[in-house]
Parts: structure tokens; sequence; C-alpha cells
């Protein structure tokens, strides 16, 4: 059965536990959900998928985290052209601008963005975030 991917990048574990969620709505549909670091994810798995879940919180000033998420997200545009991704994360003190502009960047790379716009939570999720991200991942399982 083909895993369905959830990567993802987390400081203090606020977009860990909106990973886990939708990893868990994936296994609800009777899928694998494969939820893993960003350090830990394979280019190739992510290229013979259909579609798949990036997250990661607002960092810098609204930006993706730049050492490891940053390249990885460059990386992913270079193949996204077709692919159906489901972007997420957490931020704190913004209004959402980082992941506004990973939506653009990604539709600007040719993927179409799950929803046509990503899942934020402000800080740690709470019980009606982490449903949001449960059932997010039940959307990606369907792909
Ligand atoms: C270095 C740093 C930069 C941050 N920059 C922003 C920002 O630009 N906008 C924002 O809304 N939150 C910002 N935050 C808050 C984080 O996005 C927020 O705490 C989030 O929940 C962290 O997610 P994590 O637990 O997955 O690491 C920043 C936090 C840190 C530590």
């Amino acid at each position: 059965m083909d895993k369905v991917y959830v990567v993802y990048w987390s400081q203090s574990g606020n977009t860990q536990a909106m990973a886990e969620a939708i990893g868990a709505g994936v296994s609800a549909s009777g899928k694998e959900a494969a939820v893993i670091s960003v350090g830990e994810a394979s280019l190739d798995e992510l290229k013979a998928a259909k579609g798949f879940a990036l997250g990661c919180p607002a960092m810098g000033a609204e930006v993706l985290e730049e050492t490891e998420m940053d390249p990885f997200v460059a990386d992913v545009e270079g193949f996204a052209s077709g692919k159906t991704i489901a972007l997420f994360g957490s931020y704190g003190w913004g209004d959402g601008q980082w992941m506004r502009d990973w939506v653009e960047r990604m539709e600007a790379a040719g993927a179409t963005v799950l929803n046509g716009e990503g899942l934020i939570c402000h800080e740690t999720p709470d019980t009606d975030g982490l449903a949001d991200c449960e059932a997010l991942g039940k959307q990606l399982a369907a792909l």
C-alpha cells in the first residue's frame, strides 16, 4: 500500500502535533501514514507520490525555517508541478503571512495546494485545530 507522507519541521512541537494529527486522519481512512521530520525525509518518495503534506511554523520574520525546511521546499519546487500538496504549520504573533507566501510559492511551481490555502494553528493546536488537521489527513488519504 502506498504511504501518505507528512513531512514537517518543528522546533517546539506545535507543528509536530499538527503533523501527527494529520497522520491520524490518514490512518483513520485506512491508509498508511508516514509522519517524518524533514531531516529524515526522502525527496524520491515525495516525487513518486500523487500528493503529500508539508508543515513548517512561521519563523524568522514570516518565513520558513531557513536551514532545513526552506532548502527542502526549494527541492520540492523542482517536481511540484501536477502534485497536490497540503500545507500546514503553527504560528505565534503574526497573521499567517508566511503561509500565504508559501501557498503562492507552491502554486507558482505548478502544485495544487489542497483547499487553496494552508492550515494554520495558533501556537499549540487546540481541540478544534487538531480536528481540522485530522480532516486534512482524511482529504489527503482520499486523493
Ligand atoms: C526564531 C523564531 C521566529 C518566529 N517568527 C515568527 C513569525 O515571524 N511569525 C509568527 O507568527 N510567529 C513566529 N514565531 C512563533 C512560532 O511560529 C510559534 O511559536 C510556533 O508555534 C512554533 O512552532 P513549533 O512548535 O512547531 O516550532 C517564531 C518563533 C521563533 C522561535
